[in-house]
């Protein structure tokens, strides 16, 4: 038999000596683990190499159920996203669902620019439909905050689109406590923030994404904003 590349000898060995570690700091936890999972949080976010979502948030393998594709984008027809929130709701009845997106997306920024890297350029559609329906909260910004800013919005958008979901809708028909959350990942300091955008049943979808939507004003908004803030208190602006 061949030799495996080195590189992956030294992963293989790192499980090792993780999963050796783990047992010794909590005695029967694989043994646990593989009888069951029930984690109480489901993760849906990008594929991004830079964040992963166990190791940000501190959660241990069985905590948290993940689903990941190109820029954490929920698509009403996804069968793969779907069919995993179903599961994550119905079997293992998560009490939270978080959309993490994250600044410095590259699939994000393709969207943003415009730019053609591949097949992907069909599903970031998805996400220049996002830019293109709040093109005018975008665009007077300059163009890092652009990019930023579709960020926060194609997260806001998706966890609209999970809480449409009729397995969100289902779920809530019946009682269920389940509440969706829009969060944004920080590359360069490695902190979530999380974007006020907390689902709890279906009465609330339309009036929390106009909220959201408040916080990022159209052109004409955003230059009286400005004027109010640059006025001298005492001369009363309009
Ligand atoms: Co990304």
């Amino acid at each position: 038999m061949p030799d495996r590349p080195d590189s992956l000898d030294t992963l293989l060995d790192a499980n090792r000596r993780w999963a050796a570690d783990m047992e010794s700091r909590k005695p029967g936890f694989f043994t646990r683990l593989a009888r069951q999972q029930s984690p109480r949080y489901m993760w849906i976010g990008c594929a991004d190499s830079r964040v992963p979502a166990n190791e940000i948030t501190g959660l241990d393998p069985g905590e948290v159920f993940v689903h990941r594709n190109v820029a954490n984008v929920v698509v009403h027809s996804d069968l793969n996203a779907l069919s995993t929130i179903q599961f994550a709701v119905e079997h293992l009845k998560v009490e939270h669902i978080m959309v993490v997106g994250h600044y410095g997306c590259a699939g994000v920024r393709a969207a943003m620019r415009g730019l053609r890297v591949g097949l992907a350029d069909n599903w970031l559609r998805h996400v220049q439909d996002v830019r293109l329906r709040h093109r005018k909260r975008i665009e007077h910004l300059p163009p890092a905050q652009q990019e930023d800013v579709l960020c926060e919005m194609n997260v806001i958008e998706q966890v609209g689109n999970v809480a449409l979901s009729t397995v969100m809708q289902d779920a809530w028909s019946r009682g269920q406590k389940v509440s969706i959350h829009g969060w944004v990942y920080g590359l360069k300091d490695g902190l979530l923030k999380d974007l006020g955008v907390t689902m709890q049943g279906p009465g609330e979808v339309v009036e929390v994404f106009a909220r959201a939507l408040k916080r990022y004003p159209r052109a004409a908004a955003a230059a009286l904003a400005a004027a109010d803030e640059d006025d001298d208190p005492g001369h009363g602006a309009p």
